[in-house]
């Protein structure tokens, strides 16, 4: 069976996973496009899908006989009710992140998903299918003990000058929110927020870096900088200390050059190469579910706990210092 997908949302990203099911993937199809631009799903359609619809409202692309499965790849702020319409019609759903721009509007999917019966929903976290998460999630599982420690970098070269102080929790942590959980197993309990010394590179908007130190429910400490001015590169960091031992994240693969008495390795800068092949690997994920007319990998709930984690951070931003409970509802069996 080749799965028939709509794509709402034809930006950067969805013209990105539009060019991966069309060119990249086997199994599914672009048949139908939506963008509250017209021109911009049109110009998608000419470059990647001419045979897809392209439609002016993505509530009608949902509900199109022939799209079997929906990409939501739109502005943030409109992800909620494009999902909520998908598990209305019953159709498997990918979802860019954020699930929604608050912690109610993703419970409001989780309520709508545990009451439909079945996963829909895949959130489109994609460090949990990078090839260097997944190893080293294998060995914390496996080799260095009970992990006690994380501790964590997420470095920009610069960022644009709308880039304000909480988009380093919603834009950039959120990634490692996700993520840790993932690695861990675990929860978080509680959030706090210090800042160093501020970077003359940062506006006045923003205060860069930023310390985010978290604490699980199984008592792990994790400290994250976040410093989205650093200059010299794109840099993810993560290192899990483990009873037994230490387990590092693997540094992307690259050329070590000797020359001119100097032993070098090139650093990335765009955020857009680093986690390339992880995108490739969650939509073939998604493709495979949503053939059985269902989701798997990161969760409506796990979109709904990033959300409630995150808004704990940007609370303890505003209260430098605090220490900020984290309580999570009960999770409903549908996510066991
Ligand atoms: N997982 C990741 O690493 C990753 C990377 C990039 C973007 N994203 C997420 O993907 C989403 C899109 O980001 P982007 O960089 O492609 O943004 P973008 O601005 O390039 O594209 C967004 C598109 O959505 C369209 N749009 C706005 N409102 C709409 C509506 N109501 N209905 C249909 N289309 C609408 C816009 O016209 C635009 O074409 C964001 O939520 C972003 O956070 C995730």
């Amino acid at each position: 069976m080749t799965l028939r997908i709509g794509v709402i949302g034809t930006g950067m990203i969805g013209r990105d996973h539009t060019r991966r099911i069309a060119q990249v993937l086997a199994g599914a199809e672009i048949v139908a496009l939506s963008d509250y631009n017209p021109a911009a799903a049109r110009a998608v359609q000419a470059d990647l899908a001419p045979d897809a619809m392209v439609y002016d409202k993505g509530e009608e692309l949902i509900a199109a006989d022939d799209v079997d499965a929906v990409l939501v790849c739109s502005t943030g702020s409109t992800h909620e009710a494009y999902v909520l319409a998908a598990i209305a019609a019953g159709k498997p759903c990918f979802c860019e992140k954020p699930l929604a721009t608050t912690a109610e509007g993703a419970k409001r999917i989780v309520d709508a998903e545990v009451a439909a019966g079945k996963r829909l929903v895949q959130v489109g976290f994609m460090r949990r299918y990078d090839a260097g998460y997944q190893m080293l999630k294998k060995v914390v599982d496996s080799q260095i003990g009970t992990p006690l420690m994380v501790h964590a970098a997420h470095r920009n070269p610069t960022v644009p000058e709308h880039y304000v102080t909480p988009m380093a929790i919603h834009d950039t942590l959120i990634h490692e929110i996700d993520v840790f959980r993932w690695l861990l197993d675990d929860d978080y309990v509680s959030a706090q927020v210090v800042f160093p010394r501020k970077s003359s590179h940062a506006h006045g908007k923003l205060a860069d870096p930023q310390i985010v130190l978290l604490e699980t429910a199984k008592g792990v400490r994790i400290d994250v900088e976040i410093f989205v001015n650093c200059r010299y590169g794109y840099d993810i960091q993560c290192q899990v200390v483990g009873e037994e031992g230490l387990a590092n994240l693997p540094e992307p693969m690259n050329i070590t050059t000797r020359k001119n008495a100097a032993l070098s390795t090139p650093i990335m800068t765009d955020w857009k190469d680093r986690f390339v092949d992880s995108y490739d690997v969650e939509l073939a994920d998604f493709i495979k579910a949503a053939a059985q007319g269902t989701a798997s990998g990161p969760s409506s709930w796990d979109g709904y706990v990033a959300a409630i984690s995150s808004d704990a951070c940007v609370e303890a931003q505003e209260k430098t210092g605090q220490i900020i409970p984290i309580t999570l509802p009960a999770r409903p069996a549908l996510y066991d």
